[in-house]
């Protein structure tokens, strides 16, 4: 069976499809307040595209597939892409990661198409806060999407929480107790400096080192979870007799490159072996010709670097490559 492995004996087995740069808020850690110029809808690979290229990646030995944006769900009936999807030979999981904003509204179709799991972003429980934070989203939508999702199948549903000074770490508490009572799986992740790393970044990054500070003083015993629900580089805990998990994402305090296997393709077409540095890969001038896709594929996998260093940028050390130009709304996570 064919492996896509790199210079340093990663097996890449996880492919995150970003299917547009728009989105329907404008998160403050990831649009500035005027949002950003949208690329051109010709721009985008078409679902056929997107579908012939993952087809050539599960020849090479990819199984897992996440849809991310912008917000996924702001592409039309993104469940035809799904579906051409859960049709391709060795694809065994096809994820979703999306603000919830239209998850009510589409949660069936995607189940019905072979959409297998759901994250959510959503990094305040508080009305008036989320509504800052996303620069006018609504979190009733976004908890009534979550419930229609686990309306019809989904399950566990996982909530990816960006930890921020000054916006969300007085709620730490909250999202952990959240797990007591429900099956959900809160992520608490490190804010990254992606794409355009600014003094916003420099004061609003918090170690996730406090979280478990939080859970200890708040008199939580977390245990490590054996449960493994993803593909992705969450470390997970429960808390003692909990009927959810807690999970950490800590890239910048404790970077998880040695296990990393994924590779990205952009809305636009281009192959991204990190999240974190700028070279990339077209594929649009090898559509129609599977050996150059597969090539592409291997190119890619020999040029991905060991690690990101994005805890350089902290201290205004010197990088070893160029960081990305995208933003995250371009690149999707
Ligand atoms: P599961 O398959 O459910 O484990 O999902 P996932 O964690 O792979 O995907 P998700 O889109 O929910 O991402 C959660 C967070 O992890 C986001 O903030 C992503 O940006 C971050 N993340 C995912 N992959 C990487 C990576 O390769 N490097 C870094 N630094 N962060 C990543
Ligand atoms: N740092 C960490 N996570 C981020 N996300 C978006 N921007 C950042 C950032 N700068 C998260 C979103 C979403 C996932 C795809 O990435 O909240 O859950
Ligand atoms: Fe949209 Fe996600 Fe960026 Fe928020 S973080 S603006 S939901 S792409």
């Amino acid at each position: 069976m064919s492996q896509l492995v790199d210079r340093f004996n990663r097996v890449h087995d996880y492919l995150r499809i970003s299917v547009t740069d728009r989105c329907n808020l404008r998160c403050v850690y990831c649009m500035p307040p005027e949002g950003v110029q949208f690329m051109d809808h010709h721009q985008l690979l078409t679902y056929e595209q997107i579908e012939e290229v993952v087809r050539v990646g599960a020849s090479l030995g990819i199984r897992k597939i996440r849809l991310t944006g912008g917000e996924p769900l702001v592409r039309r009936d993104l469940e035809v892409l799904v579906e051409k999807l859960s049709r391709i030979e060795g694809i065994k999981d096809i994820a979703l990661t999306t603000n919830a904003m239209f998850l009510a509204q589409k949660a069936e179709v995607l189940k019905k198409a072979g959409l297998t799991r759901v994250n959510v972003s959503l990094d305040s429980l508080r009305h008036d806060r989320f509504k800052e934070i996303t620069r006018g989203g609504d979190l009733k939508k976004v908890l009534d999407g979550i419930d229609a999702a686990y309306r019809v199948g989904f399950s566990p549903i996982k909530i990816n929480t960006v930890l921020m000074k000054g916006f969300n770490d007085d709620e730490i508490g909250d999202f952990l107790r959240m797990t007591i009572d429900q099956p959900v799986q809160v992520r608490f992740i490190e804010y990254m400096p992606i794409g355009h790393a600014d003094e916003t970044w420099k004061s609003g990054y918090l170690s996730l080192e406090l979280v478990k500070e939080k859970a200890k003083e708040l008199g939580f015993e977390l245990e490590e979870s054996g449960e493994v629900f993803g593909n992705g580089p969450s470390e997970n805990f429960r808390i003692k007799g909990a009927k959810g998990s807690i999970g950490f994402i800590h890239p910048i305090s404790d970077h998880f490159c040695a296990n990393c296997n994924r590779l990205r393709l952009t809305s636009d077409g281009y192959i991204k072996p990190c999240l974190y540095w700028q070279e990339e890969l077209n594929v649009k001038p090898y559509l129609g010709d599977e050996e150059g896709l597969k090539q592409l594929y291997y190119k890619a996998l020999n040029m991905k670097p060991e690690n990101h260093e994005m805890a350089k940028t902290l201290n205004n050390e010197e990088l070893s490559h160029i960081p990305t130009q995208r933003r995250m709304s371009q690149i999707g996570g």
